[in-house]
């Protein structure tokens, strides 16, 4: 049957011609109008359709409308192929590329992770306490109690009348007391809030490392050792420390140490108010009082604390000198420290 030889042979040539398309030869249009277009390939067959049995017809009808469908698929299967090669070439691999910016550690962060690990090193572990705490934890049992005049040394903040923020973190010296006997080596380290005025030095909250140390026969000469160990490890070997007499109802004798940076530039002279040295710590003997309100056998144990400024030590060692940058999260400045 003359026509379905005529319809096979148009397939067969269409498919040696769409070889050619994938090698670039010939381009996807040419081809469409030589077989689909006015007077295309196809259009030559419907004048035998005439020539045909009427009961052929329908058959033959479908014959021609398949082998249009097929050319058109494999025609759009191209489009889309050949879109996607388009796509590619508009790559610009000259282009700079897109750098992924990653997050850093924070400088207070940093700070309190290299305590932490020069403590470790001498049987200090970390315990961590809650920013709420009650008026309990934070003053009474640390022989702070209700109308003392010390209470007015931090302003606090209060969430009702007996819970508040903490204004130091040695209030987890009581829950870690609480709940373990002597030996007690540990470091606390937290968030605490004051009411104070915000300015270069001081700010609404600020962080502390609390440490403790109860064990039988400790002297305040343990506490000057461990505290100029710290100091030569984190400044270095040279730093210069002094320690000056201080008062925390929480412990007794109570002293603060120094460390002297020097006044080198416009910054170390703002930082230390002009002398040299900066106040890093407050520290002493645990208060007897202090044993008491856990439990501890005041003839048996003795021990020592300190709570130590994060910001003041961050400032100092990074040259800071307005303690908001901490908070702000400003990323020029927190780039800084990657
Ligand atoms: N809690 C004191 C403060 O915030 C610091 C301190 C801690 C002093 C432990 C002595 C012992 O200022």
């Amino acid at each position: 049957m003359q026509i379905k030889e005529k319809i096979n042979e148009i397939k067969s040539q269409f498919d040696s011609d769409f070889v050619l398309l994938s090698s670039d030869k010939i381009d996807k249009n040419t081809i469409s109008y030589k077989y689909l277009g006015r007077k295309g390939l196809l259009s030559t067959i419907y004048p035998l359709l005439s020539s045909c049995d009427n009961k052929d017809k329908p058959k033959v009808g479908k014959l021609i409308n398949d082998l249009k469908t097929y050319i058109n698929d494999r025609l759009s299967s191209v489009e889309s192929s050949q879109n996607s090669s388009d796509f590619n070439k508009a790559i610009d691999v000259t282009l700079p590329e897109n750098i992924l910016s990653s997050g850093s550690i924070h400088p207070l962060t940093k700070i309190v992770d290299e305590i932490e690990s020069i403590f470790q090193k001498i049987g200090f572990s970390s315990v961590y306490g809650s920013e709420i705490e009650t008026d309990y934890y934070n003053f009474e049992a640390l022989n702070i109690p209700r109308h003392h005049p010390a209470r007015d040394m931090q302003d606090t903040f209060y969430t009702d009348h007996s819970t508040l923020l903490r204004t130091h973190t040695s209030g987890s010296q009581i829950h870690h007391m609480e709940n373990n006997t002597p030996p007690v080596r540990i470091l606390s380290p937290g968030r605490v809030y004051r009411n104070e005025d915000i300015s270069v030095r001081s700010y609404c909250l600020f962080h502390q490392i609390e440490g403790l140390y109860v064990d039988r026969n400790v002297t305040f000469s343990d506490l000057k050792s461990t505290l100029e160990y710290f100091a030569k490890e984190f400044f270095g070997s040279d730093i210069k420390t002094r320690f000056r007499p201080s008062y925390f109802p929480f412990t007794e004798p109570s002293a603060e140490m120094d460390v002297y940076w020097g006044l080198n530039n416009e910054s170390d002279y703002r930082i230390t108010k002009g002398t040299g040295w900066l106040e890093i710590l407050g520290c002493g003997m645990v208060d007897p009082e202090v044993f008491k309100s856990v439990n501890y056998d005041t003839k048996i144990y003795s021990g020592f604390a300190f709570g130590l400024g994060i910001e003041r030590i961050a400032m100092l060692k990074y040259g800071i000198d307005d303690i908001r940058l901490f908070y702000n999260g400003d990323i020029k400045f927190l780039r800084q420290f990657k």
